[in-house]
């Protein structure tokens, strides 16, 4: 994309050395734009921002979000938040506090600073949803007290603080709702299936489906997130979300396994385990909203994006569960990260 010097700037991107944030600072600034990445480490890596290091448009910032962050740009980037079950549930009070006190730090300055804001949400709002595919008008299904509430309910949450700051304060607001997503940079222990299943097959080691692996999901190639991410922020000045984003293809965790191991040849079979609570049996996004307000459509394939996926997880040498070891620093608790 041309770079005009009029329309160049300066974005502030929470939860930027994490998988998606990366992703969206690379898009920022292949754009031209300046980026301030601001992220705790707390799942986030910095080898994800390494190749930024000397990037004259790039600064790194470690800083939790739960603690208010006085910077000057024009868009702010809402990412922080660990996003993955084993994450997330590791300190559930810490996830909730990310998503809450993040959110109303993150509205405060978007509020100073008079500023478009993101956030990103996720499908996890509609919980195990009775309707299927999720459209946005659908108030979901959540548990409030199980363990997956302080993830559910903190977004759900700060969904809430969003659309308040936008009716009391007129603040430009987008909210994201993200589907699972899937691409390089993805944490190779973070539980999820995607990673799960390519880290199992490359270890030689079986495959695990919990369940009867009928339950299905959508996978969506972390380049067309991001390119939702870019056109919602940039949308209509009215236009606020909440809006799905993600892939509509639909498979279940079984053909998703056979996808895998028919890229990575593995004699390890398949081991099979109970349901996790509260896991949903469905999840597909209904995106005539993206499509509509955004003309935002996914173009790549599962089949094409496990490619780049799996190269990723060969570059890299993949931890054992053993290594996704919660370690301290400066008060707060995080994951070690060896890569
Ligand atoms: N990846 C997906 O499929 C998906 C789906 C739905 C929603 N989302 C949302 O997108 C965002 C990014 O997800 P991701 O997959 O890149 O996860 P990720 O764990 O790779 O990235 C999250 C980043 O936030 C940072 N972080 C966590 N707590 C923080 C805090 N208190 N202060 C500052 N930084 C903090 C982490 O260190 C990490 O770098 C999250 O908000 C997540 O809820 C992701």
């Amino acid at each position: 994309m041309p770079h005009l010097y009029e329309s160049r700037k300066r974005i502030l991107v929470t939860g930027g050395a994490g998988f998606l944030g990366s992703h969206l600072i690379d898009r920022l600034l292949a754009a031209g734009h300046e980026v301030i990445c601001v992220d705790n480490l707390f799942t986030g890596t910095k080898r994800n921002i390494e190749h930024l290091h000397d990037h004259p448009r790039f600064e790194f910032t470690r800083h939790d979000v739960c603690f208010p962050l006085y910077v000057e740009v024009d868009e702010i980037y809402n990412l922080a938040c660990p996003a993955s079950p084993i994450h997330y549930q590791h300190d559930p009070v810490q996830t909730t506090k990310t998503s809450v006190h993040g959110a109303i730090n993150m509205l405060g300055l978007a509020k100073r600073l008079r500023c478009r804001i993101l956030q990103a949400s996720t499908s996890e709002v509609y919980g195990d949803p009775e309707v299927h595919p999720q459209r946005e008008d659908y108030w979901g299904r959540v548990n409030p007290i199980g363990p997956r509430s302080c993830y559910d309910e903190g977004k759900r949450c700060a969904e809430t603080l969003f659309f308040d700051y936008h009716r009391q304060h007129g603040l430009p607001i987008k909210v994201a709702r993200i589907f699972n997503t899937y691409g390089p940079r993805m944490h190779p222990a973070d539980g999820r299936v995607v990673s799960n299943f390519i880290v199992q097959a490359l270890q030689g080691e079986p495959i695990t489906i919990y369940g009867d692996g009928s339950q299905t999901r959508s996978f969506c190639y972390v380049d067309d997130l991001i390119e939702g991410l870019i056109g919602l922020m940039a949308s209509a000045d009215g236009f606020t979300g909440p809006v799905n984003i993600g892939n509509p293809d639909e498979f279940t965790i079984k053909e998703l396994a056979d996808k895998v191991v028919g890229l990575i040849p593995t004699n390890a079979g398949i081991v099979r385990k109970p349901l996790p609570q509260d896991d949903p049996r469905h999840r597909r996004p209904d995106i005539s909203l993206a499509r509509e307000k955004l003309e935002w459509n996914p173009t790549v394939s599962l089949d094409e994006g496990l490619i780049p996926t799996i190269e990723h997880f060969r570059g890299i040498a993949a931890p054992q569960r053993g290594d996704l070891r919660p370690s301290t620093n400066g008060g707060s608790t995080r994951w070690a990260n060896r890569h």
